[in-house]
């Protein structure tokens, strides 16, 4: 039927949760929402959260070589290399041949949930990308750059419109902001912005911003060329800002408790660039008039998810699947606790909820 919300789930900066995030969503979203489907796009070349939906560790990786190993890989690279080659003019190939159901192969995922798997090889694909975006316009209705940035835009409508279902869809990304970066933002409606409790936090998410909307004024030298400058100009849809998730982490903050989203520095930083440009994020119905409302609104705290969090990612399972008890990671037994498996539920569903 039709796209409910598209969401990346991207920050310019490493191992802030971006793939952890995109696993726990999807799966709870489906199992919250037996109707809809879910699809993930996994644009990050270490297809983690690939990895997590496909039964998690080292069953979860076998799976992906599978998939990436054929001659038209099942992957973002496989259908990103039948598209480039087929060329601008050609039609489309068919997108179910390239997504994959995913409790076909993890028997403890919801039926509803479907990959397009995270690759390896996009990595090394990354130049050739860049080559067809960066090739000459042979006429002037020809857009050969807006065309490549928008080929995960078009996926998404193609497989969300050729199904009885309502769709929504979560893309992973990778931090550097490469060509399959920009691909995943330009195919997105939303931005979900994991952000940590550390120093960086701040620089991040401004350059995050930067990279989006660019800066003022431009760079002098490298303000014309920038995706940016380019998106604006040629109409690409950047995504809005709607939820930033202050995911700590117990090695900064130590026993897992309620704390505020954004450290201070962070939530000044954004919402001063919020005041100067509203439209870089989602609308909402409240009106914000200061930092706090904008924390209220825009900001969600994820709690540590502890050891349950952990494994059941490591075993590619639903949250509510978990029980109390001992579980085996790499030959070592470790103890997930009910009441920590409750907590991470409940944290997921307050995202959820603000979708
Ligand atoms: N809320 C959380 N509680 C506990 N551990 C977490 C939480 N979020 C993420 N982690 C752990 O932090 C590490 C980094 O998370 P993840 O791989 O999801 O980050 P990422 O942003 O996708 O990284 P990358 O930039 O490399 O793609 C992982 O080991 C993950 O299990
Ligand atoms: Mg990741």
């Amino acid at each position: 039927m039709s796209l409910i919300h598209s969401y990346a789930i991207w920050n310019n900066k490493g191992g802030v949760g971006k793939s952890t995030i995109t696993f726990h969503l999807a799966m709870r979203y489906a199992e919250l929402h037996p109707d809809i489907n879910v699809l993930v796009i996994d644009l990050c070349p270490q297809a983690n959260s690939s990895m997590m939906l496909l039964g998690g560790g080292s069953s979860g990786e076998d799976q992906i070589i599978d998939f990436c190993s054929t001659a038209t890989p099942k992957s973002v690279v496989g259908y990103l290399s039948t598209v480039i080659s087929n060329g601008r003019g050609a039609p489309l190939p068919p997108q179910d041949e390239f997504v994959i159901k995913v409790s076909s192969y993890n028997t403890n995922a919801p039926e509803n949930i479907f990959l397009l798997c995270g690759d390896g090889n996009l990595e090394p694909m990354a130049p050739a990308i860049n080559e067809t975006a960066e090739a000459k316009a042979l006429t002037p209705s020809t857009n050969p750059w807006k065309w490549t940035q928008e080929i995960i835009k078009n996926f998404i409508s193609h497989v969300t419109s050729s199904d009885e279902k309502n769709w929504i869809v979560f893309v992973d990304t990778n931090p550097s902001f490469s060509i399959y970066t920009q691909l995943a933002v330009s195919g997105s409606e939303r931005l979900i912005v994991p952000i940590n409790a550390d120093d960086s936090s701040k620089t991040a998410a401004s350059a995050m911003v930067a990279l989006l909307h660019g800066t003022n004024p431009p760079h002098p030298i490298y303000g014309s060329w920038t995706y940016a400058k380019r998106a604006q100009e040629q109409n690409i849809n950047v995504p809005k800002i709607h939820l930033l998730i202050g995911n700590r982490l117990t090695q900064f903050e130590g026993p897992a408790t309620a704390f505020a989203a954004l450290s201070d520095a962070t939530a000044t930083s954004l919402f001063s660039i919020f005041q100067n440009h509203p439209e870089y994020f989602t609308t909402r119905s409240e009106s914000i008039c200061n930092k706090s409302d904008f924390i209220n609104e825009f900001s969600l705290p994820l709690r540590d998810f502890n050891t349950a969090g952990v494994v059941c990612a490591h075993l590619g399972r639903k949250l509510s699947s978990m029980k109390q008890g001992y579980y085996e990671i790499y030959g070592r037994n470790v103890k997930v606790n009910a009441d920590k498996i409750s907590e991470c539920i409940i944290a997921i569903d307050t995202i959820i909820n603000c979708l």
